[in-house]
């Protein structure tokens, strides 16, 4: 079809456009008959633009107007004026296009909601109708900060000599970690792809292979529980170096922060960022991903009770628990409702009970003190700094539950206090270090391996490795961003016997070994560099850009949090045939 084409778009034109005839492409928003006046703001990709026709010298351009309606597809020639009413919030506010002609490319239903930010519309409602959603200018704006990573990323690794390689998407199943997605294979029935849950070992061999630095925008699929920042496929930034040490995937990985920063949003920020032991972040903040924007750090009260007789904490002490405490600050007023709130919170992660002592008016209202002496009471107030006016919440417990459970407290306070609100336009960098290379999982009477298999343990702590492996710590590191997890990585094992060991470790038998991990341990035999790497989580970046909480916010065409794509219908049932050909028969045939 004819149309006439754009030679200016909806979010550029300003005063000094004014007298310039234009001809602008773009989506009706809406159209206001103010009777001597017609207005209609016209949209695009890159913004909004009043356009206006005078009934009185055009009338029949103003006829022609009573067919527009919101979302049609127009273009619209007319002259740039300065306007008599400006709009200083709309970038084109102090323009208006007096109409000449206008023609409509093509018609729109009535949307089922309105195509404008401020919202209220259902999320299913929105994902159903994602093509419009997506025409909304804050998920348009996402979208460009989006684009601009990808451009970072690619000029930013270009200039430090990295290689952009694809490694497959279907690939060998090796069940670690999260669960996989899984393709039948038709030509070989029986057997299965894996979608992968990360390149970690391609780009492992990649450097066995030689490519020396390795960089991919790598889609990655993981089939476990959803939340507000976890999606079933999601983008990495994915990174491998040859010869690094920790140092230099932590330096090279502040350098493109720095980049990106600079590049979106204009700012400068300090590198190199904070580094933090996993110790130090439980112990202060209760969490491995610390949100340091505000303070409310805990303390450890446990020294202060070692003769007390309240069983709770005598217990703890006896099991070698922790007795950890967060002075909720300027919280004494919170009411009983408050505090069972809290504890409520506090029993949803997993603690048996939650202690408190409101410190007001100089004097001390708990439902414990009548355990405590005075001393006690006395020290854990200096411990914790309590001052007058505040609020301390105690957990007794083994050590990283009752840790856990006052980082969930700590954050529930900080958005109750609207102290996440204050903190909001800052940023936060810093690195958490030193993990433990191996957790006990008490189900399954194993180890696993808190980052991955892969993953070396801390050059010092080497011996412990094959000695004490529950008290190893890991060469790993995330970064975190204002208390998210934005990636994390680690020096990896290069040679074959630690690699071995650490499968043995984890339950792995000689014969699993060879047939999940066989190909890799005979790469580890010719020559493997030492090497090391990262994974940034590309979703999680632009929500931090972006300020949302929402993945879905950054994500084309997201998923709900039940894996289900709302737009397209899938995952969906297949045909017999389809099955057929896979040699696939279903258990039940709903
Ligand atoms: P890891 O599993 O820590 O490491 O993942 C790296 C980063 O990816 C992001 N991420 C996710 N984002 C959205 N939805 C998800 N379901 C999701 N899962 C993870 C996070 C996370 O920090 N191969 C290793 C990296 C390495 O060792 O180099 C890996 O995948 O931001
Ligand atoms: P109880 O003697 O069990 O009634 O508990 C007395 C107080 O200790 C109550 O306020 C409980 O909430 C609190 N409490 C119980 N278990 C714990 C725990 N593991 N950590 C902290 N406080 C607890």
């Amino acid at each position: 079809m004819h149309f006439k084409k754009r030679n200016a778009n909806c979010g550029e034109l300003r005063k000094e456009n004014t007298n310039k005839e234009v001809i602008l492409n773009g989506w009706v928003q809406t159209v206001r008959d103010m009777g001597g006046l017609i207005f209609i703001d016209l949209r695009d990709r890159w913004g909004l633009t009043q356009l206006v026709i005078e009934p009185e010298t055009n009338p029949e351009l103003a006829a022609k107007s009573k067919e527009l309606k919101s979302e049609y597809v127009i273009w619209a020639e007319g002259k740039v004026r300065e306007r008599e009413n400006p709009n200083s919030k709309m970038p084109t506010g102090l323009i208006e296009v007096l109409l000449k002609d206008f023609e409509i490319i093509n018609k729109s239903e009535l949307p089922p909601f309105e195509i404008i930010d401020d919202l209220d519309t259902n999320e299913e409602s929105r994902l159903k109708y994602r093509f419009l959603d997506l025409r909304r200018p804050t998920l348009q704006g996402n979208f460009d900060i989006r684009n601009k990573l990808y451009q970072v990323t690619h000029q930013y690794f270009a200039k430090h000599n990295f290689y952009e390689v694809e490694t497959p998407i279907l690939m060998k199943s090796t069940p670690e970690g999260a669960r996989d997605f899984l393709v039948p294979s038709r030509i070989n029935k029986g057997k299965f792809y894996a979608l992968p849950q990360s390149p970690q070992l391609y780009k492992q061999i990649l450097m066995i292979s030689g490519f020396e630095r390795y960089v991919q925008i790598a889609k990655c699929f993981r089939d476990e529980d959803l939340r507000s920042d976890r999606q079933p496929e999601f983008t990495q930034i994915d990174v491998e170096m040859s010869f690094a040490n920790a140092d230099e995937v932590l330096e090279l990985t502040e350098g493109f922060f720095k980049m990106l920063w600079k590049d979106v949003l204009n700012m400068d920020i300090q590198t190199p960022f904070l580094r933090m032991t996993y110790e130090e972040a439980m112990m202060r903040f209760g969490s491995d991903k610390p949100d340091l924007r505000f303070g409310l750090e805990l303390s450890d009260i446990t020294k202060h009770l070692q003769g007390t007789d309240f069983k709770v904490f005598s217990d703890t002490i006896e099991s070698k628990g922790i007795i950890s405490c967060l002075n909720a600050k300027a919280c004494a007023s919170y009411s009983r409702k408050n505090i069972d709130d809290l504890t409520e919170l506090a029993k949803k992660y997993g603690a048996k009970g939650l202690a408190w002592i409101k410190f007001a008016d100089g004097k001390v209202n708990s439902p414990i003190s009548k355990f405590l002496t005075e001393e006690e009471i006395s020290n854990i107030l200096k411990e914790t700094g309590a001052e007058n006016g505040d609020l301390l919440l105690i957990v007794s417990d083994k050590k990283y539950k009752a840790l856990t459970v006052l980082g969930a407290l700590r954050l529930e306070i900080a958005r109750r206090e609207k102290i996440l609100e204050q903190v909001k336009n800052q940023f936060s960098f810093s690195w958490v270090v030193d993990f433990p290379l191996l957790e006990f999982d008490e189900e399954d009477n194993r180890f696993v391996a808190l980052h991955h298999p892969f993953t070396s343990p801390l050059e010092q702590d080497l011996n412990l490795f094959y000695e004490k492996p529950e008290i190893a710590r890991a060469n790993a590191y995330d970064i975190v961003v204002n208390g998210a997890e934005l990636g994390g990585g680690s020096i990896r094992i290069h040679q074959r016997e630690i690699q071995e060991q650490m499968f043995k470790l984890l339950g792995l038998s000689k014969e699993e070994q060879i047939s999940k991990f066989g190909y890799f341990l005979d790469a580890l035999k010719y020559g493997a560099p030492p090497h090391g790497g990262i994974a940034l989580g590309l979703d999680r970046i632009v929500m931090t850009l972006c300020g949302t909480e929402n993945i879905r916010d950054v994500i084309a065409f997201p998923k709900t949090t039940s894996g289900l794509s709302l737009m397209d219908g899938c995952p969906s049932q297949v045909e017999k045939k389809q099955l057929n050909e896979l040699g696939l028969r279903l258990l039940k045939e709903d």
